[in-house]
C-alpha cells in the first residue's frame, strides 16, 4: 500500500490535491508554527492547510520557503475570514494572505464560514452570494487554483449553485468530520454536486483520542487511536487534515497503511459523536481585521 504521503486525488477542475493535509488552527503563531510546519514538510507532508483567521499565515510561508520544496509540489490552502461579506473586501483580503504566505497563487482558497463566528448560524445569503461571485474572479485570475467553501450547510450550498449569476461549483467543501460525526447530509450533497470533502477536527481536536471503541480497534490494528481515526477518514474518500506539533505525532499521523476491514468500518459508522463539544464555538476564531 502506497504511503498515503505520496498519494493525491483529483479535484473537479483536474487540480491535484493530496489526500492528507496538514492542520494549522491554534498553532501559535511565530516559532511554534514555524516548527510545526517544516517538522511536517520534513516528514513528507505537501498539503498545508492555514486560514487569516490563524494568524500564522506569514510563519506557514516562511517554513515553506526555507523548506527549499519548490511551489509547485505544495498544496497550499487559506480561507477567506468568514467575517468578510463584500466583493471589494474579499479581494483585498485574498492580497493580503498571498503576501502573507509570499507565494503568488494559493492551490486553493475557501471561504472559511457562511457567517461571522461571532454569530454562527446568521442568514448571510445575499452576502454569500456576493463573496462567491469575488471567489469566481480569484479563480479566474489564476491565483487561486481551486476555490471552495467550509461549514457551509446544504441551504448555503443550494444559495450558491441555484443564483444565475454565479457560474463556478465549489470544488471543495472542508467540513467537521471525525468518526461518530460525518455530517452525513451535508457530504452526500457536496459530493453529488462534484466537491471534494475536506475533514477538519478528524481527532475531535484530540477528544477522540481516548474513546473505548476506536482505542480498542487500535489494540486489534497494533496502530494508535489517531490512525484509526484518520484512516477512517480515508477509506470514506474524505482528505484528513489533522494538527499537530510533535513530530512523533506529525509521523504517527502519516503511517496509514494499514486497511479497516468493512465490518469494523460499520461499527465505526454507527458510533454516535462521542465529543462533548464540536471543534469549535462562537468565539474560537477570533476577527482580526486588516
Ligand atoms: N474550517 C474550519 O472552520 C476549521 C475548524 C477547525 C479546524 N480546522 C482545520 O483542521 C485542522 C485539524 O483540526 P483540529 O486542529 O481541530 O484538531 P485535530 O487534528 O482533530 O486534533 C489535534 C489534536 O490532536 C493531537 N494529536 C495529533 N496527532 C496525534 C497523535 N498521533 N496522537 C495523539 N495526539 C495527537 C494534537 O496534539 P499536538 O498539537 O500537541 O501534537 C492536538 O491536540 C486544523 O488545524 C485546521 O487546519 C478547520
Amino acid at each position: 500500500m502506497a504511503n498515503i504521503l505520496h498519494t493525491t486525488t483529483e479535484l473537479s477542475n483536474g487540480i491535484v490535491m493530496p489526500k492528507i493535509g496538514f492542520g494549522t488552527w491554534q498553532t501559535k503563531p511565530g516559532s511554534e508554527t514555524y516548527a510545526s510546519i517544516s517538522k511536517a514538510l520534513k516528514v513528507g507532508y505537501r498539503f498545508i492547510d492555514t486560514a487569516w483567521s490563524y494568524r500564522n499565515e506569514e510563519n506557514v510561508g516562511d517554513a515553506i520557503r526555507d523548506s527549499g520544496i519548490k511551489r509547485k509540489d505544495l498544496f497550499i490552502q487559506t480561507k477567506l475570514p468568514g467575517e468578510i461579506k463584500t466583493y471589494d473586501e474579499v479581494l483585498r483580503y485574498f492580497e493580503h494572505s498571498l503576501k502573507n504566505l509570499s507565494v503568488e497563487y494559493v492551490d486553493a482558497y475557501l471561504i472559511h464560514a457562511p457567517w461571522p463566528w461571532s454569530n454562527p448560524g446568521e442568514n448571510c445569503d445575499q452576502q454569500n452570494r456576493e463573496v462567491w461571485r469575488a471567489m469566481e474572479q480569484i479563480y479566474r485570475s489564476g491565483r487561486a487554483k481551486s476555490i471552495g467553501i467550509s461549514n457551509f450547510s446544504v441551504h448555503d450550498i443550494h444559495n450558491l449553485l441555484q443564483d444565475e449569476q454565479l457560474t463556478i461549483t465549489p470544488m471543495i467543501n472542508q467540513i467537521q468530520y471525525y468518526v461518530g460525526y460525518t455530517q452525513s447530509e451535508i457530504a452526500d450533497y457536496s459530493r453529488k454536486h462534484g466537491m471534494r470533502i475536506e475533514a477538519y477536527s478528524p481527532l475531535a481536536t484530540g477528544r477522540l483520542l481516548d474513546n473505548e471503541t476506536i482505542t480498542s480497534l487500535a489494540e486489534k490494528y497494533k496502530v494508535t487511536t489517531a490512525q484509526i481515526a484518520l484512516r477512517y477518514c480515508v477509506q470514506n474518500e474524505v482528505i484528513p487534515l489533522p494538527k499537530a506539533r510533535s513530530m512523533g505525532h506529525i509521523i504517527n499521523n502519516s503511517e496509514l497503511d494499514f486497511e479497516i476491514q468493512d465490518s469494523d468500518m460499520r461499527l465505526l459508522d454507527r458510533m454516535t459523536d462521542p465529543s462533548e463539544k464540536r471543534g469549535w464555538h462562537a468565539g474560537d476564531h477570533t476577527f482580526y481585521d486588516l
